[in-house]
């Protein structure tokens, strides 16, 4: 079967992470979709040396790609709401399937978004948006999907909680660590984003969608950030026996479903206390699973680019007509299961 083609446009942290993942699991990717995955063009304002785009098109000018005749799917990784919204919105009229990472663009205009692709038949997915490399996405989705969720409350920004983790553990000062997240490639274009709770709401707008099916509704998030959390904060409450996080907070309530985003003092008895460095945790309260707990790292390269690629895969399979495409029942295609235990 022919190759599915992919554009990449944006080859930042995320970027770079989601292509090398492509090249250098190629094969296992192949076998799981049961055809293989290609870059067919890279959109970039410049080279990132993290990756090798030996022998693949690539361009200056990220309107090439969701103007490309051969590419099924464009994946968004510019960032931001102008330029980005723009680009999507063409490849979802060109009629192509689209991935994301970008939760501010689908946060403030995923109503819009989301219209114009059913009206054109097309994806647009969008794990990598929320939580880096946890798939808490596809959890809310589909493995979750019979609950009633009563709440759901998690650790969503890696850089927010590198700083407050440093600042506790190695009493280190935010403005160092704040650079070191940014040298680390975690912290946003903006980093006001992350530490004013803005990336938090952004995902916590996405998560509570999902989770309770209400329209992304960012404006209505109370978003309180970590800016003004000194060290002499984050150490009483350590003597107390309290960590201080940085928590997106969704509750179902009687006047309808709250949403915030703030510092919150959590016992080191909880386990929410003891997530630390750029992971993220997200814990949903469900009526008939109770809680569960999902944990992995919250930003960087590899993390984020595993919820690109997984979403790749998701349309590449869905876009696979036969039926020896769909999703199959080990994962893996039958007659790629070769590897025998021992
Ligand atoms: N700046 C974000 C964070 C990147 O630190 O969580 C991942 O969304």
């Amino acid at each position: 079967m022919k190759p599915v083609k992919v554009g990449i446009c944006g080859l930042g942290t995320v970027g770079s992470g989601s292509f090398n993942i492509l090249q250098e699991n190629a094969e296992e990717i192949a076998r799981r979709v049961g055809r293989s995955i290609v870059v067919e063009q890279v959109g970039a304002r410049r080279d990132n040396d993290a990756c090798d785009t030996t022998g693949v098109n690539v361009t200056r000018d990220i309107f090439d790609v969701v103007n490309n005749p051969e590419i099924d799917i464009v994946i968004e990784l510019i960032g931001g709401t102008s330029v980005a919204k723009e680009l999507v919105l063409k490849a979802i009229e060109n009629g192509k399937h689209v991935v994301t990472a970008n939760k501010a663009l689908i946060a403030e205009c995923g109503n819009e978004l989301f219209a114009k692709a059913q009206e054109k038949g097309v994806m647009v997915a969008f794990e990598a948006a929320v939580a880096g490399g946890i798939p808490i996405i596809k959890s809310l989705r589909e493995g979750l999907s019979a609950n009633r969720v009563q709440s759901l409350a998690g650790i969503i920004n890696g850089t927010g909680n590198f700083i407050l983790s440093e600042m506790s553990e190695k009493k280190r000062n935010f403005d160092d660590v704040l650079a070191e997240a940014q040298a680390l490639g975690y912290a946003e274009a903006d980093p006001t984003f992350d530490v004013e709770g803005i990336d938090a709401a952004h995902k916590l707008t996405i998560l509570a969608s999902i989770a309770f099916g209400i329209p992304l509704q960012f404006e209505k998030t109370y978003t309180e950030g970590i800016s003004q959390i000194t060290s002499e904060d984050v150490a009483f409450a350590d003597d107390l026996g309290y960590a201080i996080k940085h928590l997106g907070i969704a509750k179902r309530t009687d006047a309808g479903i709250e949403l915030r985003v703030h510092p919150t003092l959590i016992s080191y008895k909880q386990l929410l206390a003891n997530v630390n460095g750029v992971m993220n945790a997200v814990m949903v309260q469900g009526d008939a699973v109770g809680p569960t707990l999902s944990y992995g790292a919250g930003a960087g390269a590899l993390p984020t680019g595993s919820s690109v690629i997984a979403d790749v895969i998701d349309v590449a399979r869905a876009i696979s007509s036969s039926h020896e495409s769909r999703v199959p029942y080990l994962g893996f295609h039958a007659d790629t299961l070769s590897d025998d235990a021992i």
